[in-house]
């Protein structure tokens, strides 16, 4: 097993709901200043789903144009990030292989630790190609992230998928082998399986995300990753956009500089602005961070950029990516500007309704009414299975 050969993301797209809520409305209900959610959380809307949208509708939906521009024959493994489960046991990715058309001979899991499990997910997909490079594996993150109304994580909603083809010789970003690892036992936000929202001790969360960037990197440095001023620009895992620029601070002070809100703002900002609009996303968030800076101005033929993926409960890792010198000819800017432009907008009491909707629990045949603007859709449920299909126009 080589570890010379250059292993990494060959392309990166994310997608996600057909609804948003702004911020601006929650406020009108809240009651709360818009500032506190436009500056203090930093987000601007999120995005919410339709009744015929899931984690495999999202999922299938990000991975798409991927199978469209690269064929799927070369996939032998496709790894499903969620903590959104929609089963205990049936892997959701198995829905996603039949929506996309791929082959019988691939294996499809289902990878869960809170939002940390796609970067286990990237990392697995990077070792099975050291093993055999004439393969792909399909990396998806798929989330809903959903807490109790009225409660303090409500402004920190949302959902998103974002699919990676890992590969040999990538075109996007090679992973690095360095990486760092933090975990820690510990109750800062859970959901059990009887709950359909989380538990969550919002500052406590805060304090245990930033201590494990502080182990993360620790053990990163202790391995001889590379220093922070060889980094080009950092990713976060991003609950809500704010988090980035309270990390960002912390990663510099640990560093020994002396950061100010302005500096921060500045090195953070191109990786906020799809988040900002999507909200929490759980396992795709750090990849819509990535997603967003490989989209943005900055110029990073060559560069490295650092990714810090936090899971709650807690797993975190500190890892680094070198963006490819002709990066830009992979892009699918256009298409992530599209879907979060053609979201329809809610109002307050339709969010509500949907925020209230269940599917039913007693095997009773049911048809979702058609309100996705995407690809696939959950068309409803059948003697207690899923009935996904694809839309015709
Ligand atoms: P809260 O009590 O609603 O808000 O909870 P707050 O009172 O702490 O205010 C938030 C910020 O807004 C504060 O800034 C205020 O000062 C500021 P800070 O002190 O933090 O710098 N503020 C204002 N700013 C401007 N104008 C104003 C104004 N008013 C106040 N008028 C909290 C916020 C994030 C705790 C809550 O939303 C929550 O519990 N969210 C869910 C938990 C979470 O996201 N934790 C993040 C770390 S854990 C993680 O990332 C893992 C996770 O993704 C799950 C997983 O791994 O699976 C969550």
């Amino acid at each position: 097993m080589s570890t010379d050969l250059p292993v990494g993301i060959h392309d990166l797209t994310f997608a996600t709901t057909s609804l948003v809520l702004t911020h601006d409305e929650l406020a009108r209900h809240t009651g709360a200043n818009p500032s506190k959610y436009h500056y203090g959380i930093g987000q601007r809307a999120m995005s919410i789903p339709a009744v015929d949208e899931d984690i495999v509708t999202l999922a299938a939906e990000a991975a798409a144009p991927l199978v469209d521009r690269h064929g799927g024959d070369t996939i032998r493994t496709l790894l499903l990030a969620t903590e959104s489960g929609i089963d205990q046991s049936k892997a959701a990715g198995i829905y996603v292989h039949r929506l996309l058309g791929l082959h019988s001979g691939v294996r499809v899991v289902e990878l869960k630790q809170a939002c940390y499990g796609a970067t286990a997910a990237l990392q697995l997909a990077c070792a099975l190609v050291r093993t055999d490079p004439t393969q792909r594996i399909l990396v998806l993150a798929s989330d809903i992230a959903r807490y109790d109304l009225d409660s303090p994580g409500e402004a920190t909603q949302g959902a998103a998928a974002a699919a990676m083809l890992v590969g040999a010789h990538p075109a996007l970003a090679t992973v690095d082998a360095v990486s760092g690892l933090f975990t820690q036992d510990i109750m800062d936000f859970w959901r059990p399986n009887y709950r359909a929202t989380p538990l969550v001790d919002g500052k406590k969360s805060l304090d245990a995300y930033l201590h494990a960037l502080d182990g993360a990197w620790h053990d990163h440095q202790s391995r001889h990753g590379l220093p922070l001023e060889k980094l080009r620009a950092v990713c976060y895992h991003q609950p809500f956009t704010r988090m980035a620029h309270k990390a960002h601070h912390r990663l510099l002070y640990t560093n020994g500089a002396q950061p100010t809100p302005e500096t921060v703002q500045q090195a953070v900002a191109p990786t906020t602005t799809y988040n900002e609009l999507v909200g929490n996303s759980y396992t795709a968030s750090l990849y819509l961070a990535l997603a967003a800076l490989l989209d943005s101005d900055t110029p990073l033929e060559g560069e490295t950029v650092g990714l810090f993926s936090y899971g709650s409960g807690s797993v975190a890792e500190f890892l680094t990516a070198t963006v490819q010198p002709r990066y830009r000819s992979t892009l699918h800017t256009w298409a992530h500007q599209k879907a979060l432009a053609t979201r329809t907008a809610l109002t307050y009491p339709t969010y509500l309704d949907l925020h209230s909707e269940q599917l039913p629990q007693d095997g009773h045949t049911y048809r979702t009414p058609h309100q996705t603007r995407g690809r696939y859709r959950l068309a409803g449920i059948d003697a207690h299975q899923r009935i996904y299909e694809t839309t015709t126009g």
